[in-house]
């Protein structure tokens, strides 16, 4: 089965070819840095006007790559939401064109289903397994049963994983997206040179929050500024705030397998691709009995492989109609799993 994948939830223009559900024939991915990195975060009406510009040569990019036809394709994947609105309705509106004029089948994919199953590209994993998805919008920990069976086990309370990244990125004028930047810092830091405070919530909680990291963050600063507290150095300052992030979503995931029973995890979504977590889980999971998971880096952050996975998973026992879908609607806040 060919399956186009078409990815536009935030700030990357992304369209993949997968065949039979782990051959990646092709998949592009054109990121909005430079327009978004001036306001240090995504401006979603920049976002979607340019989703609008790029999406046509991104497809056209994809199926060149692959060398194959949009005739050919079996399946068209899309990207039906969470995220910015008027980004999710270019490539949902572009699918359903296609869709309509090829007259092919058409699958709403939930971009955090595609992010959970991301790993799929590379091997499958045995379920039932914990998944921890944390990007720049969600921190999530799901108990995955199966194809379409995620049950939900704990959230980020206030902000995501990710957005404590950048957040603390823009207040060291270090740019966007700030994961990568602080991942960068960091190496050259001391993450003991401060303890920046961990929030583990209530006993037993598989909930997050980091907003209170934040602050902590954000009040350092300000001490520097003022001279005051120990010197610390930007790279004090991220090592420090990583390692807080590192070892709270370290604990909570080991939390949840022990709690479901399970000694299988995949960590997934944008921050997944951070060296200094992926250690982590690998040691103290080791360490734990556990065994993980991770997609590589480039299927951790925003991609159109993943959503052609997902998609490819949802119509495996059987494809819609073709020309089905023409009433799909995209949902800025759809939930996953129960
Ligand atoms: O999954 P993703 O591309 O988009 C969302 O669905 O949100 O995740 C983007 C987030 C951003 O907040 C970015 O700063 C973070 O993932 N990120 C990282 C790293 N690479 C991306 N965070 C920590 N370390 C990284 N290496
Ligand atoms: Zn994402």
């Amino acid at each position: 089965m060919l399956v186009l994948g078409i990815e536009t939830s935030c700030d990357e223009t992304a369209a993949a070819i997968l065949k039979d559900g782990s051959r990646l024939l092709s998949s592009i991915i054109s990121d909005q840095t430079i327009i978004h990195s001036k306001y240090g975060g995504v401006v979603p009406e920049l976002a979607g006007r340019s989703h609008v510009e790029s999406i046509h040569q991104v497809i056209e990019k994809a199926l060149n790559e692959a060398k194959v036809t949009l005739k050919q394709i079996d399946l068209i994947a899309v990207t039906k939401g969470p995220g910015l609105i008027a980004s999710l309705l270019v490539g949902l509106n572009t699918a359903k064109a296609l869709a309509y004029a090829l007259n092919k089948p058409l699958i709403g994919v939930n971009h955090l289903e595609g992010h959970l199953l991301a790993v799929f590209l590379q091997e499958t994993i045995e379920f039932p397994f914990i998944a921890l998805t944390v990007s720049g919008g969600h921190t999530e920990l799901y108990r995955v049963d199966g194809f379409g069976m995620y049950k939900k086990l704990g959230r980020t309370r206030d902000d995501a994983a990710g957005e404590s990244f950048d957040k603390v990125a823009k207040m060291l004028k270090l740019g966007y997206p700030g994961g990568p930047v602080i991942e960068k810092m960091a190496r050259l830091g001391n993450p003991s040179a401060h303890r920046f405070p961990r929030s583990f919530l209530e006993k037993g909680s598989l909930d997050f929050s980091f907003s209170g990291l934040k602050t902590s963050v954000r009040n350092v600063i300000a001490k520097r500024e003022r001279g005051k507290g120990p010197d610390l150095s930007d790279a004090d300052i991220s090592a420090g705030f990583q390692e807080a992030v590192v070892d709270v979503l370290t604990a909570k995931l080991i939390m949840a397998c022990e709690q479901e029973g399970l000694d299988r995890v995949v960590v997934t979504g944008g921050v997944a691709a951070n060296g200094a977590l992926r250690e982590r889980v690998v040691s103290e999971g080791g360490e734990n009995g556990l065994k993980a998971w991770f997609p590589k880096p480039v299927f951790c952050t925003d991609n159109a492989a993943m959503i052609a996975c997902a998609g490819y998973h949802k119509c495996l026992d059987k494809l819609p109609v073709s020309g089905n879908a023409l009433d799909l609607d995209a949902s800025a806040t759809l939930k996953l799993g129960l």
